[in-house]
């Protein structure tokens, strides 16, 4: 049986159950809408792959709750897309994977890809320095998922929670100056103290990519982004090439669950993924 490489931490799984030569149906796990980021680029790298996307928008943000609460609600996700037909698992929330990864691959049966790994991997590329600032939310930073990552690698990271980020651009407030000034406030305080020598800016989160621009004009113009959603596009295109043949299907199939209101996530859901969204379904997970 095939089975995949535990080299960059990926899950040791069979690839789904039957035929394997063409591309597999891609779950994609988020706390609620940022994750679009992530599926967004996943549809410019692996545009042959029919994807099943989740958001769990009546419980987020996960970036201020508990690890056992983002575990319980990330594998009833899990085990929710693998129902529904996932073949493959992205995890596309910094927070989930950061705080439960492991046990999301527990409660999964087929491959879970999250994306530290392939941030950090990136970063490490990125960096000649050695040093990396990553942002992300107040979760994520706590468990210092992306620092452990970075030093496996030989990265000394600074860690930065930048919790007021995410609301922002909830709001819509993506190229505002009251985000710009909040980003700059937390940013300098990042490159400050021994970390100005520091070359790259990891955005640990699925919002941050809306704000590249803002992120841009704060930080010094040595440092380059490293947004952690395209890593792990190219980590899962990786992943699917080395186990399946491009089938000649070109336009991938969308499905979007919901645990809050379709309206909405129609709605805000556009301005993460840059494309209208339809084939909607609200659910409700029990608890
Ligand atoms: N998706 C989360 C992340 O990437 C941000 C939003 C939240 O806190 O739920 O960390």
């Amino acid at each position: 049986m095939l089975r995949h490489c535990t080299t960059n931490g990926y899950c040791d799984r069979p690839i789904g159950t039957g035929a394997i030569n063409v591309a597999p149906t891609i779950g994609v796990f988020d706390s609620g809408f940022g994750g679009l980021t992530v599926l967004k680029a996943l549809l410019e790298v692996i545009p042959q792959s029919n994807y099943l996307y989740f958001g769990d928008t009546a419980r987020l943000p996960y970036g201020s709750k508990s690890v056992q609460t983002v575990a319980r609600y990330a594998c009833e996700a899990a085990r929710f897309l693998e129902q529904q037909g996932a073949e493959m698992l992205v995890i596309a929330c910094n927070t989930a994977t950061a705080l439960a990864l492991p046990q999301i691959k527990e409660a999964a049966s087929v491959r879970v890809l999250g994306v530290v790994e392939p941030g950090a991997q990136s970063a490490h590329a990125a960096s000649k320095s050695g040093r990396v600032v990553v942002i992300g939310t107040d979760a994520t930073v706590s468990s210092h998922a992306y620092q452990k990552a970075l030093a496996s690698l030989k990265i000394e990271a600074r860690e930065k929670a930048c919790p007021l980020l995410v609301p922002l651009v909830e709001e819509g407030w993506v190229d505002h100056p009251v985000t710009e000034q909040v980003a700059s406030i937390y940013l300098q305080e990042a490159f400050s103290d021994g970390f100005s020598s520091a070359d790259v800016l990891l955005l640990g989160c699925t919002h941050y990519p809306l704000i590249k621009p803002v992120l841009r004009r704060v930080v010094p113009t040595t440092v380059t982004l490293v947004d952690s959603a395209e890593s792990t596009a190219l980590a899962a295109r990786e992943l699917v090439r080395s186990t399946s043949e491009s089938n000649s299907q070109e336009r991938s199939e969308l499905r979007f669950f919901v645990t809050d209101s379709a309206e909405k996530f129609k709605r805000l859901g556009q301005q993460f993924l840059c494309r209208p969204i339809s084939n909607i379904t609200h659910i409700d997970l029990k608890e």
